[in-house]
């Protein structure tokens, strides 16, 4: 999940001096801003600075954070004829300032605190693609599929093979955990997952799997067609908070690994009953072999940075 950000002071007064994307781009930052969480909460591992959509830069899309709305597509794909336009994009030299700021966070984090890296799912990277900044409702990116099914399968395939080699080159920049984040997969019905999105995502986890590190599958509001969403392939699913972490462990099957599920918004809350939330969870993982305790989210602007020690402490106390 995210885990540097706003909540941050440390994170705060470096975007003062710099935008999003220079952060991003500048590895030696980069690197200083995975290390932040790590220092700050103790978490068990560090996730990459970088953002799903920096592959926009290289495949002409054109990419920016205006303060307060998000990031914008200034020149989304409206037309199925821009598909097939799209230039190849080579993830270890066009992004290579991501694999660099990689190799520094790994050289500067302790031992026992490994790296992941990560990538955005070919439809979350769609959706962006498309209706060219945040929606909530995917008209765009729903239209483009069901009228241009051949144009959506052949940008879905180009962005599988891009999201498979950019992961794998993170792993040899030394990532030790590949994330894949399917952050609003969520919105469809679970026939037009399985048609429009599954052997996408199964292709990109393919990828990512053959570099032989582990890799998490993560989506929200999945629940319904979480068996599904398993089956593309992750060694850990990650759930959001909108199923109970026995049910969904139940959905996914016990040969996986599962990373979840505390609702962001529960950080909000009084302490007591934030621990409560946080006890219910490791309550319904009972202890078993392959949960990782995590947000089912990012984490919220507004939250406080106690409490999210307080989570980390109680995690680790058992
Ligand atoms: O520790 C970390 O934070 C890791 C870095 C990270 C970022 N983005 C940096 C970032 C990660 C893992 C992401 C993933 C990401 N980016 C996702 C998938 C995860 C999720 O949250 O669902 C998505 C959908 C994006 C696209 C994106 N980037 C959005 C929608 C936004 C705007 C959010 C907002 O609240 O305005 C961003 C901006 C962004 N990327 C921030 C950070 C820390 C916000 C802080 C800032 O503007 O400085």
């Amino acid at each position: 999940m995210r885990q540097a950000g706003r909540y941050m002071p440390e994170y705060r007064s470096l975007r003062q001096k710099h935008s999003l994307l220079e952060l991003c781009h500048t590895p030696e930052l980069a690197a200083r801003v995975t290390l932040q969480p790590v220092e700050r909460l103790g978490v068990d591992a560090a996730i990459l600075f970088a953002d799903i959509l920096l592959p926009f830069e290289p495949l002409g899309l054109g990419l920016s954070f205006a303060a307060g709305e998000g990031p914008q597509i200034n020149r989304p794909i409206r037309e199925a004829t821009q598909v097939l336009d799209l230039p190849r994009v080579e993830p270890a030299t066009d992004l290579a300032y991501v694999m660099e700021a990689a190799r520094l966070a790994v050289r500067a984090l302790p031992a026992r605190v490994p790296l992941i890296g990560f990538a955005g799912a070919p439809f979350t990277l769609a959706s962006y693609a498309i209706e060219g900044g945040a929606t909530r409702s995917f008209t765009l990116t729903k239209r483009f599929m069901y009228a241009e099914p051949r144009a959506w399968h052949e940008l879905m395939l180009r962005l599988a093979e891009l999201v498979g080699a950019y992961l794998a080159a993170q792993a040899r920049a030394g990532a030790r955990a590949l994330q894949l984040f399917d952050s609003w997969v969520g919105c469809l019905s679970p026939a037009d997952y399985a048609t429009y999105v599954f052997p996408h995502s199964q292709r990109a986890l393919e990828l990512a799997r053959a570099s032989g590190v582990p890799v998490i599958h993560f989506g929200t509001d999945t629940a319904v067609f979480l068996p599904e969403f398993a089956r593309a392939g992750g060694d850990v699913i990650g759930v959001d908070w909108r199923i109970p972490l026995d049910v969904a462990w139940e959905r996914i099957g016990p040969d996986r690994a599962i990373q979840g599920n505390l609702d962001p918004a529960a950080l909000l809350a009084p302490l007591p009953d934030l621990e409560q939330r946080v006890r219910d969870v490791l309550d319904r993982a009972g202890g078993r072999a392959g949960h990782i305790f995590n947000l089912g989210h990012g984490v919220l602007p507004e939250t406080p940075v106690e409490a999210l020690q307080h989570v980390v402490e109680w995690v680790h106390g058992g």
